[in-house]
């Protein structure tokens, strides 16, 4: 077991590769922190983990509003007393063209994806400087790194989370914590609900494994980058993609 007994915060993982992801920490032996928009959605996720033998707890956390990244912080802090793993893996898309964005779409995809990246890495950093010991996994996207036609807004937030993960492994890795970003290319969630279905064949067409990826398999590289396998990867950003980007 990978992660035995390691206290690990996962945004968003009420869904998507953030649930896949406390499954498969769980099954590593975690005691897996499940935090997300919705009271129900974080209680059944819960309620799963719970039922299938792991320990695990959920609080309701909008990563955007510090104050309840702080609450979320200090009840795990008061329950475990540590805090090993930080999942920065929430994220949104509200998609439009330069000339139609909306001052609102873009302050939403800012303020979810970067600021509350920014926002959960300060709230636990103390404490993992204290321990000296630590894993940060920030989620970027194909995106930030390559750019996509309508997601100005999401492209800046991925982009700059790659910035963060180098700027906060050079500040945090001299004691101890790493921080490192994934990349994915295109995987079956939710997220992409709003895509039409001839663009996902397209992308599916244009990616070098000739299909989209699966949740697990970006749960997979996060439960590495988490464990101390991953002990000297500090500051990378590891593509996960079936090589779309060759
Ligand atoms: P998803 O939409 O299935 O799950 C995202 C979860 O984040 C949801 O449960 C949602 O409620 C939660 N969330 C949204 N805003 C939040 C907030 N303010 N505070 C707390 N939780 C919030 O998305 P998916 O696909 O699992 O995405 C996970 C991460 O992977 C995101 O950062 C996304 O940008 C990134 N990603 C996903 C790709 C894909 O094709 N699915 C491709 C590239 C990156």
């Amino acid at each position: 077991m990978r992660l035995k007994d390691k206290v690990c915060i996962i945004t968003g993982s009420a869904n998507g590769i953030g649930l896949a992801a406390a499954k498969k920490f769980a099954t590593e032996g975690a005691v897996v922190v499940v935090c997300d928009l919705r009271a129900d959605a974080v209680a059944k996720a819960v309620d799963e983990l719970v039922s299938s033998g792991a320990t695990a707890v959920g609080y309701v956390v909008d990563v955007s509003a510090r104050d309840t990244v702080d609450a979320m912080v200090a009840a795990v802090l008061a329950r475990f007393g540590r805090i090993d793993v930080l999942v920065n893996n929430a994220g949104i898309t509200k998609d439009a063209r330069l000339l139609k964005m909306t001052e609102v779409q873009w302050d939403a995809v800012i303020n979810v994806n970067l600021k509350g990246v920014f926002n959960c890495t300060q709230a636990v950093a103390e404490t993992m400087l204290a321990q000296g010991s630590g894993s940060i996994i920030n989620t970027s996207s194909v995106t930030g790194i390559y750019g996509n036609f309508g997601q100005g807004n999401y492209a800046a937030s991925k982009a700059g989370i790659v910035g963060l993960t180098k700027t906060w492994a050079r500040e945090l890795g001299p004691k101890g914590v790493r921080v490192n970003t994934v990349v994915p290319g295109t995987v079956a969630t939710q997220i992409l609900d709003t895509i039409p279905k001839d663009v996902l064949a397209q992308i599916e067409k244009g990616c070098w494994m000739k299909r989209i990826g699966r949740p697990e398999e970006l749960a997979n590289v996060y439960a590495f980058l988490a464990s101390d396998e991953a002990s000297y990867v500090n500051g990378a950003t590891l593509e996960v993609s079936g090589g779309v980007s060759l």
